[in-house]
């Protein structure tokens, strides 16, 4: 492909082009600076490409979602949650053996150390559980030696991947003051986090095969989104060389937010405000578009996807399926069908191609499995995990890879002279 011209202050400058495998197109800007003395100016990063990456695919326009180039639909109605850590974090789907060794691996790394859960003693027990999460991802870093050897670096992944899930039930225990349940190690992934978060030592407690089913099915949608906010903090902390606790618990802290994976938290909140003020949909929607008020409509929009989010398709399609197996009856899921329907037909909506996205129905699963509403995120984070870890290993192997390091347009003062402060 040609080289891209800029015609600026007169010169013409040349830019070489990158063409991804599915013909994504990149203006490889790095000698831009260099050969004009200017920036590429890009809030949000929205037009920024910051690395290649061979693990997850979107295109936005068309709704396709892919890991390692399998789409989404496929793994989400066939795969494993273990199964799809093994193959973003290893590039190929594990055979059958491969698998079982993963699994083992995990599970013999379940149980976190007995001072680790002193210190998670030690919060309050209105702590929001991502605060713990994020602080204990990080403390594993005092427990666990780190360095730059593969052995090291797999060893590490298999804890962090274990270890999760129990941090993140002995955080929603300690909030509801009830004894940690430890892991058992003769469950699969999702039944054993399942299984610390509703057992309890005063009844025998067996995870119902529809919540383990989707539990797997909200992981796996969760698993990689490419280079997300919290992804690219993830890649971002881990250019300077941090290790990889630093690194994802600096990812799960940008995963809090409201407009990213805090999104799932707030959705329900926005639909139990709608219940309780009569169910009046279209209030909120005038709301949402009205420019002198900060509210919008939590759950839609993306800034990748322009015309549907197949995660929130395969989410609507499931929540109906979950809630009738459980028989839950939940007026919340009726609140956030009418409100896309009225949304999707509003000219606001469609003009800003808004649609629903991942976090739209996920809340309405959870809310219906028991999961609290402030763990939705943690729930998140669990699924994500694999993608952090994937991102954070290609970032670390790729030769090509410089402290990420963005620049900025000055608009503060010109020099002045700075005046004691008794004269001043
Ligand atoms: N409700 C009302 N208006 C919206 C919404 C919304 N949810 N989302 C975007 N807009 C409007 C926005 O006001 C702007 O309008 P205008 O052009 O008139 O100024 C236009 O649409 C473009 O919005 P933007 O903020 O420039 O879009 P973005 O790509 O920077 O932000 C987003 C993407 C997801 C942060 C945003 O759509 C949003 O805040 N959505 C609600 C929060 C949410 O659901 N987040 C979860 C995202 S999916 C899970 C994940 O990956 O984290």
């Amino acid at each position: 492909m040609e080289n891209a011209k800029l015609s600026f202050n007169g010169r013409e400058y040349e830019f070489p082009v990158i063409v991804g495998t599915e013909e994504e197109i990149g203006i490889d800007m790095q000698s831009l600076r260099a050969k004009t003395k200017a920036i590429a100016f890009d809030p949000g990063y929205g037009n920024t490409g910051a690395c290649e990456s061979a693990i997850t695919y979107i295109d936005g326009d068309a709704g396709i979602l892919r890991y390692r180039g399998y789409p989404i639909e496929q793994i989400a109605a066939l795969a494993t949650f273990p199964e799809v850590a093994y193959l973003l974090i290893n590039g190929q789907l594990p055979v059958l053996e491969q698998l079982r060794e993963f699994e083992r691996e995990i599970r013999y790394h379940t149980l976190i150390h007995e001072d680790m859960k002193k210190a998670l003693d030690a919060y309050p027990s209105t702590a929001h559980p991502m605060a713990i999460l994020a602080a204990m991802v990080i403390s594993l870093a005092s427990y666990y030696h780190e360095d730059d050897s593969p052995e090291t670096i797999n060893l590490n992944i298999i804890r962090l991947l274990a270890k999760l899930p129990t941090i993140a039930a002995f955080s929603y225990k300690h909030s509801v003051g009830q004894p940690y349940v430890y892991p058992r190690n003769d469950l699969s992934y999702t039944q054993n986090f399942l299984n610390m978060m509703f057992c309890l030592p005063t009844m025998d407690y067996v995870v119902p095969d529809v919540l383990g089913r989707a539990l797997n099915l909200l992981l796996i949608l969760h698993a990689d989104h490419e280079q997300n906010c919290s992804t690219s903090t993830v890649r971002m902390v881990g250019s300077s060389r941090a290790g990889l606790f630093a690194s994802i618990g600096a990812g799960i802290c940008a995963l809090w937010g409201p407009l990213h994976g805090g999104a799932n938290q707030e959705v329900i909140e926005m639909l139990e405000m709608i219940r309780d003020d009569g169910g009046n949909y279209r209030k909120y929607v005038d709301m949402a578009k009205d420019k002198n008020s900060d509210f919008r409509l939590m759950g839609f929009g993306h800034r990748v996807y322009r015309n549907f989010d197949p995660r929130a398709q395969i989410l609507k399609k499931s929540a109906d399926e979950v809630l009738q197996a459980l028989g839950v009856n939940d007026p919340l899921l009726d609140i956030a069908k009418n409100l896309e329907e009225i949304a999707l037909r509003d000219e606001y909506f469609i003009e800003r191609k808004l649609y629903p996205n991942v976090d739209f129905y996920s809340g309405i699963i959870y809310r219906a499995m028991g999961i609290p509403t402030n763990m939705f995120t943690v729930m998140f984070a669990i699924g994500r995990l694999p993608g952090w870890i994937a991102q954070w290993k290609e970032m670390r192997a790729d030769k090509h890879t410089r402290i990420a390091r963005p620049r900025q347009i000055y608009t503060g003062e010109r020099e002045r002279q700075f005046v004691p402060i008794f004269q001043r």
